[in-house]
């Protein structure tokens, strides 16, 4: 018989914050990493942006597969561009946010991530996301997922040659858009919902 404990794990009290004490580097990293929104006018070398993506696909993927693309992006011409066809759309998101630089949550760059048909493809990109967050954050680097940008890329026309400059292959679709730059904001951590975890009795 299974019965779920209704016992919060003993660890975790109630609401837990990035602000927990780390254990080791790696622990620090994921509970220090913060999604950022406000970024640097400085440009983030090349190397490190491969470094990333590197580190990216390398994250555990069904079968080794690698049913996924990965296009990397520090064009301003690229992200103006965006930009400018989303005002398009949101002509008041400028007036509305003091700090709007652009629609990629002002980041100077941006990793766009493709993946193909499958019935893995979404947890594959899902954790090449993570591994590429939690290195650019051991490099000091600011990183945001957005899901918000893939729609205007994907469906507005005007966005279109844009998208298709990405040039992701036949059967692939743009899952998910990495904002990274230099952080300019470091945001408190927003709180877990501990009771989400439960140990289960089994006897
Ligand atoms: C699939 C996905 C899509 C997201 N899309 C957006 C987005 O379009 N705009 C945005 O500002 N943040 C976006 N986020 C970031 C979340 O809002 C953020 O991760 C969440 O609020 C938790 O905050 P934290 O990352 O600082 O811990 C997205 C995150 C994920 C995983």
């Amino acid at each position: 018989m299974i019965m779920l404990s209704a016992a919060i794990l003993s660890s975790c009290s109630g609401n837990v914050t990035g602000n927990a004490p780390a254990e080791n580097e790696v622990i620090a990293a994921i509970m220090g990493r913060r999604s950022i929104r406000k970024y640097q006018d400085k440009a983030v070398p090349r190397e490190l942006l491969e470094k990333v993506a590197v580190c990216g696909i390398n994250a555990p993927n069904a079968r080794n597969a690698q049913n996924w693309e990965v296009r990397i992006v520090d064009s301003p011409e690229f992200i103006d561009g965006v930009t400018k066809v989303f005002l398009k759309e949101a002509p008041d998101a400028a007036a509305r946010n003091s700090y709007f630089k652009n629609v990629f949550r002002n980041a100077p760059a941006i990793i766009c991530v493709a993946g193909a048909e499958g019935r893995f493809t979404d947890i594959d990109c899902g954790l090449m996301g993570e591994n590429m967050m939690l290195a650019a954050y051991s490099l000091g680097l600011g990183t945001c997922c957005l899901g918000g940008p893939v729609d205007l890329l994907m469906n507005n026309p005007e966005a279109r040659p844009f998208y298709d400059a990405l040039q992701f292959s036949e059967g692939y679709s743009l899952r998910y858009i990495l904002a990274i730059g230099w952080p300019e904001e470091a945001p408190e951590a927003k709180s877990r919902d501990a009771s989400k975890i439960r140990f289960v009795e089994f006897q």
